[in-house]
């Protein structure tokens, strides 16, 4: 029985007072769930403190980004390690964002990939296709070969400590949510690729949906088979409606 994980990106947004608020409020109404694990993923300069603010409570810390390096001079990066010294669990790797923006190829993906696994952190691999490449036929293409760049690189075994993320980009910060179908068909065509290398790692791995998940979508988005929580945006700032998407994973269990 594969556990729910709710996972808050923050992106870059708030600032001390703020995220301190919000982190209080997260953590206020978390409840310890044998079930379900809550997540939030501060910018850089706020993980410290926040990973103050979760010790000893049901909600876990991690990281939006990291260096494919260990060290070095690579001004401006940061390690998988320095990350687990200031408490990460997570990592976030190859956010479409990321991919978009900043030019993450598939291989540095893999790389990140592989650097958060060497330091003992969970990778939350983001795999998705944008409204183009859905529109012709390309979804499974897309996610596949983003899949496959990891595994190609590390092996499927790797998958036993990882999660991933299906998210659509067309659904990301736009309001339109995939529908459950829709995102259960990728979330199957996912699993079934690594089915086709190990069975038990692809019945144990989370796959997550994220893409415009609110408190009103996130529970019908969760019941389906092979959708194991969400990787939440916009609704991961407002602590009532984070809580709200983590109740719809409390009470499917
Ligand atoms: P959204 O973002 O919930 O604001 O759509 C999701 C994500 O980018 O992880």
């Amino acid at each position: 029985m594969r556990k729910y994980l709710v996972a808050g990106n923050w992106k870059m947004n708030g600032g001390t007072a703020a995220n301190n608020e919000l982190c209080e409020q997260i953590v206020a109404g978390a409840s310890a769930s044998g079930t379900a694990e809550l997540l939030v993923c501060p910018p850089f300069p706020y993980l410290e403190a926040t990973g103050r603010k979760l010790a000893g409570t049901p909600v876990s810390l991690g990281a939006q980004n990291v260096s494919q390096h260990a060290s070095g001079a690579y001004t401006g990066e940061v390690s998988a390690g320095m990350l687990r010294d200031v408490g990460c669990k997570y990592v976030i790797v190859g956010h479409s964002e990321r991919r978009a923006m900043m030019h993450e190829t598939s291989e540095i993906v893999a790389e990140k990939f592989k650097a958060v696994l060497t330091e003992e952190l969970t990778p939350i691999l983001c795999v998705g296709e944008t409204l183009e490449e859905r529109t012709s036929g390309r979804m499974e293409e897309v996610v596949g070969a983003q899949l496959r760049a990891v595994l190609d690189a590390t092996g499927v075994e790797a998958f036993g400590s990882a999660v991933i993320a299906y998210e659509p980009v067309w659904a990301i910060g736009t309001g339109q949510t995939a529908s459950p179908e829709q995102a259960q068909e990728a979330h199957q065509y996912i699993r079934n690729i690594l089915a086709g290398m190990d069975v038990d790692i692809a019945d144990a791995v989370q796959i997550l949906y994220g893409g415009s998940v609110k408190g009103d979508n996130a529970a019908g988005l969760f019941s389906m088979p092979d959708i194991d929580g969400g990787l939440i945006g916009g609704a991961s700032l407002k602590a009532a409606e984070f809580l709200a998407i983590a109740q719809a994973a409390w009470s499917l269990n």
